[in-house]
């Protein structure tokens, strides 16, 4: 900035110029000075505009840092396409049967973290895995919580709409209910879904509407990196020690012996031939 433009943004201070020269209309009511104005506008609005550009910069590396998830800091690099309806909710109730009781992975999403992973991660202290009880601690993956917890919504449908008796008791349910608002609002998706135009037949609000997610891969991968050797047997069996249902490590486990040793199996027994 050259000094001529320095002297005319402080030219208010002289003697001069009695009236208040802050505001623009007396600026502009000065003729000798009108030259002067406009350069000084031009600059106020080439530093403005620096200004405003430096602004939206810092506000994008922010929300690009925020955007990521918390702990396997994944971003919103996915793509995907919304629609109103998927296979989970097609007009073939076989089919859709088969996908939320068989697809979903709703087994998974237990852990296990080494004590050192749970303490760079920031965690709460949580309960020892119970096969090396001194270095491990399971966790649960919440979004995995919240597919159980559709699941369970799904089944108790299901059993309403059959006349059937209810098989997942009712503050479970209230539970699940209130964990997807909870999730909902700490999630606060903000994509604006479209509405389709009057003359667009057979699509809703979002359908074929471009979206980015998580890599919802990245988070099954961690959680397979984990493995907490959990199958959930006998599900709502409250006579069933928990324990029972953490047997399953791979065949070549190095937890075997003490697996074998606990439930008193013999040499033979092996996870993947158990009959549960
Ligand atoms: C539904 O899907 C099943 C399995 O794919 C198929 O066997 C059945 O014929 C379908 N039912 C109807 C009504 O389309
Ligand atoms: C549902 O539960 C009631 C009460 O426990 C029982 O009498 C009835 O037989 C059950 N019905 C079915 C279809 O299982």
């Amino acid at each position: 900035m050259s000094n001529e433009e320095f002297r005319l943004l402080s030219d208010h201070d002289s003697a001069d110029d009695d009236e208040d020269a802050e505001s623009v209309g007396h600026l502009y009511t000065r003729s000798r000075k009108t030259l002067f104005t406009a350069k000084a506008t031009s600059v106020l609005l080439i530093l403005l505009t620096s200004i405003t550009f430096n602004v939206v910069l810092l506000f994008k590396s922010h929300q690009t840092t925020i955007a990521s998830s918390p702990y396997l800091k994944l971003a919103f690099d996915s793509d995907d396409t919304l629609w109103w309806n998927t296979e989970y909710s097609s007009e073939n109730e076989t089919e859709v049967d088969a996908l939320w009781m068989r697809s979903i992975p709703w087994e998974s999403g237990i852990i296990a973290m080494t004590n050192g992973e749970a303490a760079a991660l920031d965690l709460p202290e949580s309960q020892p895995w119970p096969w090396d009880s001194e270095k491990k601690r399971i966790y649960i993956i919440n979004a995995h919580h919240i597919l159980h917890c559709v699941r369970n919504l799904y089944i108790s449908l299901q059993e309403y709409r059959h006349d059937k008796n209810q098989s997942v008791a009712w503050p479970h349910l209230l539970h699940c209910l209130d964990s997807i608002r909870q999730d909902t609002m700490c999630m606060a998706d903000d994509t604006p879904r479209y509405v389709p135009l009057n003359a667009v037949h057979g699509f809703r609000p979002g359908d074929g509407q471009n979206r980015k997610c998580r890599n919802w891969d990245a988070i099954q991968q961690f959680v397979g990196e984990h493995d907490p050797c959990y199958k959930y047997i006998q599900p709502g069996n409250k006579e069933l020690s928990n324990l029972e249902r953490f047997q399953y490590c791979p065949d070549d486990s190095q937890y075997l012996p003490k697996i074998r040793q606990y439930f008193g199996y013999d040499e033979s027994w092996l996870p993947s031939k158990d009959g549960a």
